[in-house]
């Protein structure tokens, strides 16, 4: 039996698996992890579909990965998660060329940004980290019950974060219409929302042979902090023993993605949070990481669920 933490790597989690066959679609694959994502899933033969809303970064990404010669199909498509029309688009795209899913992994997110609106008024973090990937992902359920068996399972891995234990969800105002706005609790609760939904989701789609997992990568320095000060940088490092944050390399940061993706070890599980590698405990006083307890509120999950079907204006069957 492997032993794997926090510093094990994509290339040790992929060692010895075959993907040939299986495609895989990877969100905000112009940069970070995930193009690390994408490069070890296609390292191990499958057809990996890099999306992303920028095609000038898009096809840098693109060009990089292809001059590295991997076994896998490297395709790509657009997808602008901040615009629902523009999910709808992509989905329908992507629904026309790929029958079959058997990987998603929802990776895109933005961190600590100024007040911000999506297309559709939500506010940027939830309606980006959250709204979006909900959309895209419930549209290409049909696909992804398709490639899902009793055997081996369709998987959907959506990226939370530690800083989901900067806020729960709020019901009463989750898009900031009255409360003012704070970048962090911002985060907080998108990346609870992204808890709450792969449980949503799990228990909604596990008997089509559809299974979903949270995923905490670590922290790793990659573009997401772009919006960060010297002032965030330093309260961040505060919450760290020490004062110190550990952080991961990129290798090391997606490597709980592509476990959480392709681990047999997972098979037959879902509906949980993931970090290091390991499926994360219950989050206790005094020590960094784990999920908080209304990262894991089954109710909270349902409302959710609910309000996001409301928020895209459609409903899904499970
Ligand atoms: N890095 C960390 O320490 C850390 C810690 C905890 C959790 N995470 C999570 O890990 C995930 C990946 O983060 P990262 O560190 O790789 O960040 P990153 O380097 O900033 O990459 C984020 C990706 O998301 C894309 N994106 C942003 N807004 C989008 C939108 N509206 N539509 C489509 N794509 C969009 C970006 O596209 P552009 O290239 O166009 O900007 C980029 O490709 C995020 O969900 C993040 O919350 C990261």
């Amino acid at each position: 039996m492997r032993t794997l933490g926090f510093e094990t790597t994509t290339g040790e989690v992929i060692a010895g698996q075959d993907l040939t066959g299986r495609v895989a679609l990877v969100t905000g694959a112009s940069a970070g992890l995930g193009v690390e994502t994408a490069r070890t899933l296609a390292g191990a033969g499958a057809t990996v579909y890099l999306l992303a809303r920028d095609r000038g970064r898009l096809d840098a990404a693109l060009d990089t990965l292809r001059a590295e010669n991997l076994p896998g199909k490297l395709e790509s498509a657009l997808l602008d998660l901040a615009d629902l029309d523009q999910v709808r688009e992509a989905a329908a795209g992507l629904l026309r060329t790929c029958p079959k899913i058997d990987i998603l992994i929802n990776n895109a997110g933005v961190m600590a940004c100024p007040l911000g609106r999506t297309a559709q008024g939500f506010e940027m973090q939830l309606g980006t980290n959250h709204v979006g990937h909900f959309l895209l992902t419930c549209l290409l359920l049909p696909a992804l019950k398709a490639a899902g068996s009793p055997q081996r399972a369709a998987r959907v891995v959506n990226l939370s974060s530690a800083g989901h234990s900067f806020a729960a969800m709020d019901f009463e105002d989750p898009n900031y219409r009255q409360r003012p706005y704070d970048k962090w609790q911002s985060y907080g609760q998108s990346k609870t929302a992204n808890v709450l939904f792969s449980l949503a989701l799990d228990a909604r789609v596990a008997a089509s042979h559809v299974r979903a997992f949270a995923v905490h990568p670590g922290a790793i320095s990659t573009e997401l902090g772009r919006h960060l000060d010297q002032e965030d940088m330093e309260r961040i490092a505060a919450a760290f023993p020490g004062g110190k944050m550990s952080f991961k390399s990129v290798p090391q940061g997606a490597a709980t993605s592509v476990w959480a993706a392709t681990a047999p070890e997972l098979e037959g599980k879902g509906g949980l949070y993931l970090e290091d590698c390991q499926i994360a405990q219950p989050a206790a006083d005094g020590v960094i990481g784990g999920v908080h307890p209304w990262a894991l509120d089954e109710e909270a999950a349902e409302r959710l669920w609910q309000l996001s079907q409301e928020w895209v204006g459609q409903e899904f069957a499970a």
